[in-house]
């Protein structure tokens, strides 16, 4: 791992620092071939391509080996001590560990660390705090709403009466007037804030403003920021929202799993609407290796990694709009960057597609006032991999190339990419 992104003296000893090595997968190779392989063939994807995907990043390889551990062995329902399980009391201390660590990161008085995902997060949070049939403010799913803001398609949508809200049409901004009108003639119990691409950060206090004018929780679903908030690179939603739901993945940088965040006097109630509520037994691993995230995003080098990871991010949105891209909202204050490729002749799934062929691996997204989708990215994994400024003007280039590449031209971007990639391997 680049010198840049260590996060802790663990990985800058001696040990191999590479998580699974093709020797290490020897045994699983002699058992079981055919998954072997899989392993194998994407741990080759992912150092060969360029991974853009705005919600994922290369965790550390002390996050892997708690994930790995035997404690994925341990059932334990319930929380420290107070489980309904026996032998639980070295888990229990991987669980208080990774509680204590979560709320001395971003200063809250509460965490739970328990749910398997950040859709669970937002159930458990929906479940604290609101009975079905009650009305919930988000953002939209074609401004940026993520599933559990009220897709029919989720439990959100079925369970709930959600009222979506949008964004300026001519800036891409969220447009607070919008919200507060829309809060006073529907009254919610809840307004969520956070969106799966807003480039911006939201203003918190006007969201808490607003929720306190008409009576509503504000409920910040802040997946995609946190990892930008625990490196002070990003405004915490923790002052001023009851519930905060997270990932531990994306720029957070640790295992797959989900967060919640609150004050004590919401605290029993969270747990509650955890388990037993909404989920069974807490996955050990992932605890441990949540709270080996924790640890190492409270270092220095975690919190110069979260502002370069936003500087990349800056030079590529400007790098792509001299490249012909219209980016959503002029540019960005996060990681993410949502942008029409339009001008380009292309539509955001034909771009996608194009895109992947030169190894350069990203989303579609809902472009607000758009007719066809956008590209989403992000330059979370690929600063942890080390790449600067340099890197991104290049990339940059590399989308117009592969945008306009045929045949073989196709196969010399997809071969520059190789080449950028090989220079800054993951692990
Ligand atoms: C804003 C937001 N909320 C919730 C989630 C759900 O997280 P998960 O995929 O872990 O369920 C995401 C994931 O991208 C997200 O961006």
């Amino acid at each position: 791992m680049p010198v840049s992104t260590a996060p802790s003296a663990a990985t800058t000893s001696t040990t191999p620092t590479t998580p699974t090595t093709p020797a290490d997968l020897g045994l699983l190779r002699r058992q079981d071939p055919e998954i072997a392989e899989v392993i194998l063939g994407e741990m080759a994807r992912q150092t060969d391509s360029l991974q853009l995907i705005a919600a994922e990043n290369f965790t550390s390889p002390a996050v892997l080996a708690a994930l790995g551990s035997p404690l994925a062995n341990k059932y334990a329902e319930g929380y420290p001590g107070a489980r309904h399980h026996g032998g639980c009391e070295l888990v229990d201390a991987a669980e208080r560990i990774a509680v204590e660590r979560a709320t001395a990161l971003f200063g809250a008085e509460h965490a739970n660390v328990q749910p398997h995902s950040g859709s669970s997060a937002v159930l458990a949070a929906y479940a604290a705090l609101l009975r079905p049939g009650d009305t919930v403010l988000a953002m939209g799913l074609a401004f940026g709403g993520h599933l559990t803001h009220g897709s029919p398609a989720n439990f959100s949508g079925r369970w709930f009466e959600f009222v979506p809200y949008g964004v300026d049409a001519e800036s891409g901004l969220l447009d607070y007037e919008q919200i507060l009108r829309l809060a006073r003639e529907h009254r919610p119990k809840a307004i969520v804030c956070g969106s799966i691409s807003y480039p911006r950060h939201p203003d918190y206090e006007v969201f808490r403003e607003i929720a306190d004018e008409v009576g509503a929780y504000l409920i910040a679903d802040a997946a995609h920021p946190m990892g930008l908030i625990a490196g002070g690179a990003a405004p915490s939603p923790v002052p001023y929202a009851d519930v905060v739901c997270a990932t531990t993945h994306k720029v957070l940088r640790g295992p797959r799993g989900g967060m919640i965040l609150c004050g004590s006097h919401l605290a029993e109630r969270i747990d509650r609407a955890v388990f037993p509520f909404t989920q069974g037994g807490a996955q050990m691993h992932t605890i441990a290796a949540k709270a080996v995230a924790f640890g190492e995003a409270a270092t220095p080098g975690f919190t110069a990694y979260a502002h370069h990871v936003v500087a990349n991010a800056r030079v590529l949105a400007e790098a792509l709009a001299a490249e012909g891209f219209a980016v959503t909202t002029g540019g960005t204050d996060t990681h993410l960057i949502t942008a029409d490729p339009a001008a380009l002749g292309v539509e955001g799934r034909t771009a996608r597609g194009r895109l992947a062929a030169a190894g350069l691996v990203l989303d579609t997204c809902a472009l607000p006032y758009g007719d066809g989708r956008g590209i989403r990215l992000g330059t979370a994994a690929l600063t942890t991999q080390g790449m600067g400024e340099a890197e991104m003007a290049r990339i940059a280039v590399l989308f117009t190339t592969a945008l306009r590449a045929e045949g073989e031209d196709t196969r010399r971007v997809r071969e520059e990419v190789r080449e950028l990639a090989g220079r800054f391997p993951p692990y």
